[in-house]
């Protein structure tokens, strides 16, 4: 038998425009002295690109702490798809100190979840390999959708789908296209 587990500390809520500040602070202690600063500026770009919308961005507050945020914006896929609805997942970041506490799974399941509710029917990501697959996401590339810029080949599981219902994958292929803030070389490098 195990033991019954505390509550989980931390609350997961939408961001709002207050936020900004320690959104930005988390991007840039997770992600580093030289990445951070550009991913930090990417999001404040990204939370004000209209072509990104509708986008979902959440934070994880733990106690009076803003510890960590992900952000899901639109994507669509060409040739136009009318009926598939296609979210990307970029950027996530969880400060250094929380990390491995699975804010960040918790994170992408509390963000799945809400897109899922409405309406979102795939969800892709360009991320670590040996971690998104844990949160259900599989190479995309294998399946028929092309990354928004190439993706050498042995990056190519870096590149990655979910579907929120089913049926989609395998009826719907094409070339994702993200938002125009999104839509820079830079962000599709690993
Ligand atoms: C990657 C990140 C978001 C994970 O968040 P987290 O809350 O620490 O992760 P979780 O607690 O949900 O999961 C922890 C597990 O994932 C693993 N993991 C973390 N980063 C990983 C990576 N880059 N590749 C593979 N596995 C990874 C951990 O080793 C741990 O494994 P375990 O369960 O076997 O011990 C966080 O480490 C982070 O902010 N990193 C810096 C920014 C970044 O790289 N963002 C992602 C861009 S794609």
């Amino acid at each position: 038998m195990h033991k019954n587990r505390p509550e989980n500390p931390f609350e997961i809520r939408k961001s709002t425009a207050s936020d900004q500040l320690k959104i930005a602070n988390i991007h840039t202690k997770a992600f580093g002295e030289k990445k951070g600063p550009e991913i930090a500026e990417l999001v404040r770009g990204l939370l004000n690109d209209k072509t990104a919308m509708p986008f979902l961005s959440l934070v994880a507050i733990e106690g009076e702490k803003t510890v960590g945020h992900i952000l899901y914006t639109k994507a669509n896929i060409i040739p136009a798809m009318a009926s598939v609805s296609a979210q990307i997942l970029a950027p996530l970041a969880i400060l250094p100190e929380f990390q491995n506490k699975r804010i960040g799974a918790k994170l992408i399941k509390e963000g799945l979840n809400l897109l899922k509710e409405t309406g979102v029917e795939l969800v892709f990501v360009l991320g670590h390999p040996g971690y998104y697959p844990r949160s259900g996401f599989t190479p995309a590339g294998v399946l028929g959708f092309q990354a928004p810029y190439h993706i050498p080949e042995e990056h190519a599981d870096a590149w990655m789908v979910q579907e929120l219902g089913s049926g989609i994958i395998g009826r719907i292929k094409g070339a994702v296209q993200c938002s125009d803030v999104l839509d820079q070389p830079e962000h599709w490098r690993e």
